[in-house]
């Protein structure tokens, strides 16, 4: 992964990351990957995580996916950010591989919102977010090369990303993975290999491995109220909230754009 951003990601005229790692010569790029996904494994915390998961195509590396999220376990809302290396772009690669990690969030982890954003001279990633059906949620100033730059955000419902998902996706090894992730209710946990093989069939029902009980990964405040899905008696239940959360929302530099660097590298 290191090598293929040497190669390059993107024209150097422009920078659609809001940490400009792609600005540093080959070698100290590829030496900042390596740098990145230390880091992100160094200080993960289930408050705190983004998954950095490389991406592949035919057994080569082509990209890196990003899917991260703070307090999730209260907010049940993701973040992503991707880079491809730059010959590997515009064959429909960036579309499926975010589309994955969303399958991850709303199946896997029961988002109740993915969010994103970009710069405006990013066309292939708004294209990228409007094919899977994010919505305009504002802007955000930032300095980029020394600019003030101004980042559109982006936001998917789950209700959205029902409408608009369009890959096959198959999820394994989530369920030790959980508490890493903040999502300590192990109960009844979706059996790994979850999967949808038909887009028109999203949720497949999951086996009732104890039917009669329910669980709820995704909780707001302490008493635990639901917030996201509810697997209940081997089927789908939808709790998800109605309204806006009036709270701060992702800190500044988090939500920036759908690079790997949202907000402190590549
Ligand atoms: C953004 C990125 C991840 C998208 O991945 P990708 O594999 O190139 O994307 P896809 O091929 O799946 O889709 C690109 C879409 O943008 C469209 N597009 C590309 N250039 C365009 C342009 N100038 N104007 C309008 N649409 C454009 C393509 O036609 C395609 O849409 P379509 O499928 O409807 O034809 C990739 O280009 C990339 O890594 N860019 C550099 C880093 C970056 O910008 N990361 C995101 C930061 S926000």
């Amino acid at each position: 992964m290191a090598d293929l951003a040497a190669e390059g990601v993107h024209d150097p005229d422009r920078m659609p990351f809001s940490v400009p790692w792609t600005d540093l010569p080959p070698r100290e790029r590829a030496r900042s990957v390596v740098q990145h996904h230390w880091l992100r494994l160094g200080n993960w915390t289930p408050d705190n995580w983004a998954l950095n998961l490389a991406v592949f195509e035919h057994g080569q590396i082509v990209g890196q996916q990003t899917i991260a999220a703070r307090n999730y376990a209260t907010l049940c809302e993701v973040n992503t950010g991707s880079w491809i290396g730059l010959r590997h772009q515009g064959r429909g690669i960036g579309t499926e591989m975010r589309a994955a990690v969303l399958h991850l969030a709303f199946v896997g982890l029961e988002a109740a919102e993915a969010t994103s954003g970009a710069f405006a001279d990013n066309p292939s990633s708004f294209r990228v977010s409007s094919k899977l059906g994010y919505e305009p949620d504002g802007i955000e100033h930032l300095t980029v090369r020394g600019q003030v730059t101004v980042m559109r955000r982006l936001r998917l419902s789950r209700a959205r990303w029902e409408e608009h998902q369009q890959a096959s996706v198959a999820i394994n090894g989530l369920s030790a993975c959980l508490p890493l992730l903040g999502l300590t209710d192990k109960t009844n946990e979706l059996p790994d290999g979850l999967q949808s093989p038909n887009p028109q069939q999203p949720h497949p029902t999951p086996q009732p491995h104890h039917p009669g009980t329910s669980a709820t990964r995704c909780h707001t405040g302490s008493a635990r109220a639901p917030r996201c899905s509810v697997l209940r008696d081997g089927g789908w239940n939808r709790c998800c909230r109605t309204g806006r959360r009036s709270g701060p929302g992702s800190p500044s530099g988090w939500r920036t754009a759908a690079g790997a660097a949202t907000s402190d590298g590549p």
